[in-house]
C-alpha cells in the first residue's frame, strides 16, 4: 500500500487575519506563487509514490490549506480537532465530511477544551508527543491518549513563534525524531531526551525557516529550503533531504508539514501498517 496524504489546493489561500506571530495581514501572500509552491510539494510527494488525496477548496477558510489541522488519524478514527480560534473552527465540518466520505469513523472531543490534530500530536513509536498552551490544551491531550489507549507525553511550548509541536518536532522514525531545543523548556527537552534516543537538532536560523516542519516518507525527508546544516544532518543519519521552497506559506506560520496530512500513519507511528 502506497502511503496516503491528504492536501488542499491554495485556491483561497491568503493571510485574513492574525493568529500567530508570523501572519501580518499586510504581507499577504501572492496566489500564483503558493499555487506553484504547493504544486511542487504535491508533485515531489507524488514523485516518492505517495497517493496525495486532495480537498475541494472553500472560499473563506484561508487555512483550509494546512491540513496537518483537521483533526489527528489513528488506524480508521478521525479525531477531528477542536480550534482554538473561530476563523479556523469553521474548517471542522469540511474535514468531516471529508473524512466520512472516505471511511474513516469522525469523532469529536468534548467542546470545552482545545485540539489542533496532527499540528499538535505526532507519534513517534507507540508514545503520543502532544505540545500545549498555544493552541493545544493538555487536558485535550489526556482525554485524547485515554480514548485512544495510547500513552501521551505533554511539551509545553514556550516559544510564540513555535505555536504548534510539528513546527519544533518531526519524528523520523520510532526513537528517531530532529527538534528545535528553543521551543521547550528545560523539562520538555529533558523528556524528549529520554524518550526519543535518536534526537537531531536543528539550529536557530533554520528552525525559524521551519525546517523542522517536514514530511517524511520513508527514507526521505521533504522540508523547507535554505536548510543546509538540517539537509546535511539528515544525510548523516541516513536520510535523503528534499528541499522544497514554501517561503509564502510561512507568511501564514506554515510549511511542508503543515500542508500535508497522513492518513495512514506517519511514518514514524508504530501503529502504521496495522491497518
Ligand atoms: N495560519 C495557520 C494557523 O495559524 C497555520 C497553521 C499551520 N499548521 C501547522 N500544523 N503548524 O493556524
Amino acid at each position: 500500500m502506497p502511503p496516503r496524504i491528504l492536501m488542499c489546493p491554495p485556491d483561497h489561500y491568503g493571510i485574513e487575519y492574525e493568529i500567530n506571530p508570523w501572519m501580518n495581514r499586510s504581507l499577504g501572500a501572492v496566489r500564483e506563487l503558493a499555487f506553484r509552491q504547493w504544486r511542487h510539494l504535491r508533485d515531489t510527494l507524488v514523485g516518492l509514490g505517495v497517493q496525495v488525496e486532495t480537498m475541494t477548496p472553500r472560499p473563506g477558510l484561508p487555512d483550509l490549506v494546512f491540513t496537518a489541522n483537521a483533526g489527528l488519524v489513528f488506524h480508521s478514527t478521525f479525531l477531528s480537532s477542536r480550534f482554538k480560534h473561530e476563523v479556523r473552527a469553521r474548517e471542522s465540518p469540511h474535514f468531516d465530511a471529508w473524512f466520512a466520505g472516505h471511511g474513516f469513523a469522525v469523532e469529536h472531543l468534548p467542546e470545552n477544551m482545545f485540539h489542533e490534530g496532527a499540528g499538535d500530536a505526532l507519534f513517534c513509536g507507540d508514545t503520543l508527543f502532544a505540545g500545549y498552551r498555544t493552541r493545544s490544551d493538555a487536558t485535550a491531550h489526556n482525554w485524547v491518549g485515554q480514548k485512544l489507549g495510547v500513552r501521551v507525553l505533554p511539551l509545553e511550548l514556550v516559544n510564540t513563534r513555535f505555536y504548534h509541536l510539528d513546527t519544533c518536532f518531526c519524528p523520523l522514525a520510532p526513537g528517531e525524531a530532529i527538534y528545535f531545543p528553543g521551543a521547550f523548556d528545560a523539562y520538555g527537552q529533558r523528556v524528549l531526551a529520554t524518550h526519543v534516543p535518536k534526537l537531531i537538532p536543528v539550529v536557530e536560523d533554520e528552525a525559524f525557516k521551519f525546517g523542522c516542519n517536514a514530511v517524511v516518507v520513508g527514507k526521505t525527508v521533504v522540508h523547507n529550503s535554505r536548510c543546509p546544516e538540517l539537509a546535511a544532518s539528515l544525510t548523516r543519519a541516513g536520510y535523503t533531504s528534499i528541499e522544497v521552497e514554501l517561503d509564502e506559506f510561512l507568511k501564514a506560520g506554515g510549511s511542508a508539514k503543515c500542508l500535508t496530512l497522513r492518513l495512514d500513519g506517519e511514518e514514524a507511528a508504530s501503529w502504521r501498517g496495522s491497518v
